[in-house]
C-alpha cells in the first residue's frame, strides 16, 4: 500500500504548514545527508549512489535530471521508505525516515495501478483504507477524474485502458490522497504532448496552491525547468551530484514560458552539463 493512516502529527503539521507565513516555507522538509547506496549483485556489490547530500525546503520542488541508471529511482526510493541507506541518513521533518508513510505518496515509474478495481475504486482507495468519511472526498475524486481526463472511464478497470490512462490513473490517486510530499519518477514519460502540458500545468497549481514538496524524476530537460524551482543534474559515478541549477523564474508558471529566451538558455546550459557529462563518463 502506498499510503497508509495519516497520524495526528502529520495532520496538524499539515495544517501548520498552511497557515504559517513564507518563515515556514523556507524550512527544510527533506534531507539526504552523506548517502550511500550499495547493491549486491550476481557479479559482486555495486555502489550507486555515494556520500549525497541535499535537502528540500518546504513547498519546493527538486527535478532530478540524469542518465539512465545514475540512481534517480533508487533516490526517491530511499525517500520513500521502499530502500534503506547502507550508510549515512534520509531524514523528514527532521526525523529518520523509518519507511513508507502517509506524508508521501509516490508515483513510480512503472504502473501500479490496483488492476482488480475499476478508475474510481482507484482513487477512492487511500482515502477509504484511511477512514476518512466519504463527504471529504467524494467531490475531490470527481475534480481529480476531470482534470486528469478520466471521468468518462471512471468505471471501466485499467486493464481496458491505455498506458497513458493508467499512468493518469496512477497520478490522480497520489493527489487524492493529499500527501505533503510528492515523490514522482518519470511520471508524464507515456503521456501525449498535449496531456503532458496539461498535467504539467496542474503540477504546477497543486504544488503551488497547496504548498506541496514535490520531487520529480524525468528525461525531459524543459520538463525539468518548467516544474522545478530546482534541478539537480545527476551523473553515473561518484559524485553522483554534478550539479544544483536555481530556477529563478516565479511560479505559478504558464506553459507560455517555455518560448522565452531566458527559460531556452537554462534548458540549453542543462542540455550542455548532461552532455559534458556524457562525454567524460
Ligand atoms: N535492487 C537492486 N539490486 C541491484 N541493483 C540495483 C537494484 N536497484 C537498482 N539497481 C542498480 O542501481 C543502478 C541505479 O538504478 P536506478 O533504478 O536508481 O537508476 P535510474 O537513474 O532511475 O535509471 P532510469 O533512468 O533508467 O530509470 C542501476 O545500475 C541498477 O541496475
Ligand atoms: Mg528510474
Amino acid at each position: 500500500m502506498l499510503i497508509g493512516e495519516p497520524t495526528v502529527a502529520a495532520t496538524r503539521i499539515s495544517t501548520q504548514v498552511r497557515m504559517l507565513s513564507n518563515e515556514s516555507a523556507d524550512q527544510t522538509l527533506i534531507s539526504l545527508e552523506n548517502v550511500t547506496k550499495t547493491f549486491s549483485t550476481p557479479s559482486g556489490k555495486i555502489t550507486v549512489l555515494s556520500d549525497i547530500t541535499f535537502a528540500v525546503k518546504r513547498g519546493r520542488t527538486l527535478c532530478i535530471v540524469g542518465p539512465s541508471g545514475c540512481g534517480k529511482t533508487t533516490i526517491l526510493n530511499l525517500i520513500s521508505g521502499f530502500l534503506t541507506p547502507t550508510s549515512g541518513i534520509v531524514k523528514i521533518n527532521g526525523r529518520p525516515v523509518k519507511g513508507p508513510g502517509p506524508d508521501r505518496a509516490v508515483v513510480f515509474q512503472r504502473d501500479s495501478v490496483f488492476p482488480w478495481l475499476t478508475v474510481r475504486q482507484n482513487l477512492e482507495y487511500g482515502p477509504k483504507v484511511r477512514g476518512i468519511p466519504r463527504r471529504q472526498w467524494a467531490q475531490r475524486i470527481d475534480e481529480y477524474l476531470e482534470k486528469v481526463g478520466l471521468k468518462d472511464v471512471a468505471n471501466h478497470y485499467p486493464k481496458q485502458l491505455s498506458g497513458g490512462m493508467k499512468k493518469r490513473v496512477d497520478i490522480a490517486r497520489a493527489y487524492a490522497n493529499k500527501p505533503e510530499i510528492l515523490l514522482m519518477d518519470e511520471p508524464f514519460g507515456s503521456l501525449d504532448v498535449m496531456t503532458k502540458e496539461l498535467m504539467q500545468k496542474d503540477l504546477i497549481e497543486l504544488s503551488y496552491n497547496e504548498q506541496k514538496s514535490l520531487i520529480f524524476i524525468t528525461h525531459d530537460i524543459e520538463e525539468a525547468v518548467f516544474l522545478g524551482d530546482e534541478v539537480l543534474v545527476m551523473t553515473r559515478r561518484p559524485p553522483n551530484i554534478k550539479k544544483r541549477i536555481e530556477v529563478p523564474f516565479p511560479k505559478p508558471r504558464n506553459i507560455g514560458l517555455k518560448l522565452e529566451p531566458g527559460f531556452q538558455a537554462m534548458r540549453k546550459e542543462i542540455d550542455a552539463i548532461l552532455k559534458g557529462r556524457e562525454l567524460h563518463a
